[in-house]
């Protein structure tokens, strides 16, 4: 008789995830930051170790948590921070998803003090972010890299946009059309565009699922 020994698919390669959002400082006690609660990136670190893979997830600040022999979970709170972190890896790695919402902007300087209460108007001078995602795209060799975009308007247009300007393998498009997308919620309503501009639409599901899906579409396209 013979036996096949079959492994896990993701068996000796290396994910980097990014999740959840950024918080910029303002001040020792203030921050600008987003409504990302990291659902969606711990969902994928979930299902590629499950898979297999080692997972390098690095995550801004979240309520959740993760417990696998497989997920390595740096917790990191600015997006020069989640940068720094996700350099350390992205060399080795074989697949790079970028899930996190990364501020884009954050406060050009922080002030050393509480700010106090004085004036009826002030402002705070935003400065642009390094674009982690688009950093990754310039160093590529052979990572595939993944990222998402959430957009209100021209969504596959702008996602297709995204993809080649930061050198993509795919990109991952949030409908926040869906009332039971996005934010806050446990379920996601996507659409996969890979960099031949091919396109699957799926349904709403739980974020778990999404979560499959999107492995689902990277491993099909990982050796072609
Ligand atoms: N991203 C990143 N670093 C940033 C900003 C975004 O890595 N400083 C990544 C996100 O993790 C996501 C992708 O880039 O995978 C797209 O993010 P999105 O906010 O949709 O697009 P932007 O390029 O920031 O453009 P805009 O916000 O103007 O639509
Ligand atoms: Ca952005």
């Amino acid at each position: 008789k013979n036996y096949i020994i079959k492994g896990l698919p993701l068996q000796g390669k290396k994910v980097l995830i990014t999740a959840g959002p950024t918080y910029e400082a303002i001040d020792p006690v203030r921050f600008i930051g987003n409504h990302s609660s990291g659902l969606m990136g711990f969902e994928i670190a979930k299902a590629a170790a499950n898979l297999g893979a080692e997972v390098i997830l690095v995550s801004g600040p979240s309520h959740l948590n993760v417990s696998h022999d497989l997920i390595q979970l740096t917790r990191v709170v600015s997006a020069e921070e989640m940068y720094t972190e996700v350099f350390k890896h992205f060399a080795t790695a074989d697949i790079a998803i970028a899930a996190a919402a990364v501020a884009d902007y954050r406060p050009k300087t922080v002030a050393e003090q509480k700010i106090k209460k004085k004036a009826e108007d002030i402002t705070i001078t935003l400065v642009k972010n390094k674009d982690i995602l688009f950093s990754m795209g310039q160093e590529k060799k052979h990572q595939f890299l993944v990222g998402f975009a959430l957009e209100t308007e021209n969504e596959i247009e702008n996602a297709k946009g995204k993809l080649e300007r930061k050198n993509l393998d795919a990109i991952v498009l949030n409908s926040l059309n869906d009332s039971g997308a996005g934010f806050g919620k446990k379920t996601n309503k996507i659409s996969f565009i890979d960099k031949n501009s091919t396109i699957k639409a799926f349904e709403l599901k739980t974020k778990a699922d999404v979560a499959k899906d999107i492995m689902n579409e990277i491993m099909n396209r990982l050796h072609a």
